[in-house]
Parts: structure tokens; sequence; C-alpha cells
């Protein structure tokens, strides 16, 4: 199974942390796939990581996802438990991990996350609000990227951009890379989808690509992380839980799957076609 998410878009309060904590503890609920979920936080700035860890304004941790990139620890020392649920495992991030991205290394999580995989059921791993080498990272080590947004006008030259970094990638970097979907977060509930953002949206992403639940603007959502808890354990009967849940349990766990199988057939017609093209040449060498 390949279940590393890499959940993205340079636009910032997009709800790229707040998604990446709810799916983690989501499909720990809600997966058939049994083993414990880690977070990768690769955002400097670390919101991901001072919620898990059940502190908002503490030091930040003294081992951290930056140690592990410069190689100073290996993976497994970098991680720690968090507050949130123990199946929920966390490779902080730290302020130093802005160094990082001023340089030009795009491939160096992708060898942590080779490593990690066999221990994890999911790995979803939280990018800052930019497109720059961190997230890139991220998009070159995962099998899936996830695309959060806002349902604005404002949201869509963004989204345009964040297509053009997967597609390069899948390019050049990460030949396996696949578009999970897009996820319409923060819509303020009261008001309908606007049709032309919606058909601008359909240029850029294929509609089939863009999830049909959308996670509207919630309080409870955004009280749950200063709470320390993900929307499930803060108030599972609310309506931003019952979004989460039937989003995760009717789209996610099924488009995910519908993928994999895709992504099998693939594998193997590549592999019968290595096959077929070496005992092709090998015969004109007899
Ligand atoms: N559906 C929602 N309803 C209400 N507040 C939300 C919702 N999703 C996110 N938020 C809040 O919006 C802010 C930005 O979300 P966040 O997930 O941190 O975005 P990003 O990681 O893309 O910058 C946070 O304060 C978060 O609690
Ligand atoms: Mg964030």
């Amino acid at each position: 199974m390949s279940n590393v998410i890499a959940v993205v878009n340079h636009k910032g309060g997009s709800g790229k942390t707040t998604t990446a904590i709810n799916l983690a503890a989501g499909l720990i609920r809600y997966s058939d796939i049994t083993s414990s979920c880690l977070i990768i936080d690769m955002d400097p700035h670390g919101c991901a990581t001072s919620t898990l860890l059940g502190k908002l304004d503490g030091e930040p941790p003294a081992r951290s996802v930056f140690d592990v990139l410069r190689r100073a620890i290996t993976p497994q020392d970098g991680i720690t438990t968090t507050v949130y649920d123990e199946e929920i495992h966390l490779l902080p991030s730290n302020p130093s991990l802005e160094s990082m991205a001023k340089t030009q290394i795009t491939d160096r999580l992708e060898k942590v996350v080779s490593q990690l995989a066999p221990h994890y059921g999911w790995i979803i791993i939280d990018t800052p609000s930019n497109l720059g080498v961190l997230t890139q990272n991220a998009l070159v080590a995962a099998n899936y990227a996830l695309v959060t947004t806002p349902c604005t006008g404002m949201a869509v030259p963004t989204l345009r951009h964040v297509r053009q970094l997967i597609d390069r990638i899948t390019e050049r970097q990460n030949t396996w890379l696949q578009i999970l979907g897009v996820l319409i977060t923060l819509k303020d509930g009261r008001t309908p989808l606007l049709r032309n953002v919606k058909k601008e949206m359909n240029q850029i992403f294929d509609r089939s690509e863009i999830f049909k639940t959308i996670i509207t603007n919630n309080i409870k959502i955004e009280e749950a992380p200063a709470n320390f808890q993900s929307i499930f354990a803060y108030d599972s009967g609310c309506l931003g839980a019952s979004l989460y849940r039937d989003w995760i349990k009717k789209e996610f766990l099924k488009r995910h799957a519908k993928l994999e199988k895709k992504r099998l057939e693939e594998r193997e017609q590549a592999a019968a076609e290595l096959a077929a093209a070496m005992a092709e040449e090998m015969e004109s060498e007899e």
C-alpha cells in the first residue's frame, strides 16, 4: 500500500494543518489499515507540532525533522508521541527548518519517508504556505497530493500554481505521484458556491478530482486544536466532525482505494513492458 499524503497549497489559512490533523485522527478511527499514523510537520511555523504536543507557546522540540533531514539523528529518533492519540505519532517541526528552505535539496525527505513507511499505516505531511523547497520535498516523498482550498475567486490563481508544481514534480522527480483530490474548506455555509469559481477550478483540476464534501466554516473545528484534540475527540456530534467523517469515509478512502488499484495496474504494465523490451534486446543480441 502507498499511503504517504502531502497536504499542499501555498495560500496560508487554506485549512492544510487542520485537515492534516483531522485526517490523521479520522484514519485511525475509520480506515481498515490498522497500524498507526505519522504526521510529518514540514512547516517551520510548527502549528501542527504545537497542538499535537499540547503546548501552544512552549519551546520548539529539541529534536525535529530538521535534525533528521540534516542527518544529525535517525528518522526513528526524531519521532515523538502526541497528546492527541497514542496511535498518532509526530516528526515535529522546528523554526531552523527555514534554513533548509534556502537550499536546493528537494529529495532528502523522500529518503526519510522510505525508511519510516514500513512502520506506519499512513504518513501525512503538513507543508508550509509556499511552494518552496520544503513543499517540494513533501511532494517528492509523497504518493499522493491532497490540495485544500477555500472556494473564492482569489484562491483560483494559487490553485493553478499548485497544479503546475505537482505536474512538474510528477514529470521530473516522482513519476508515481498522484493527485488524491481537492478539498474545499472554510466556506461560509450560507452563501452558495460561486458558479464561476467552480468553473475556473474545473479548468485546473478535473471535475472528478474535486471532492463533493465541503468543509464549511465551523467554530468547533477552530476550537479543537486549542484544546489539543481532533474534531472527533473534541465534539464528535458537531457539524465539523460529521463533515470530516463523511469526507473520509465516503470519499477519501474510496478514492484512495481506486487510485491504489490504478497504481498497481500501471506498475504491473510498466514491469511487463520492461520485461518485453529486455527480452527483445536479448533476442537481437543472440
Ligand atoms: N472549517 C473550518 N472552520 C473554522 N475554522 C477553520 C476551519 N478550517 C480551518 N480553520 C481555522 O482557520 C485557520 C487556518 O487554518 P489552517 O489549517 O491553519 O490553514 P493552513 O495550514 O493552510 O495555513 C486556523 O485558525 C484554523 O483553526
Ligand atoms: Mg498550516
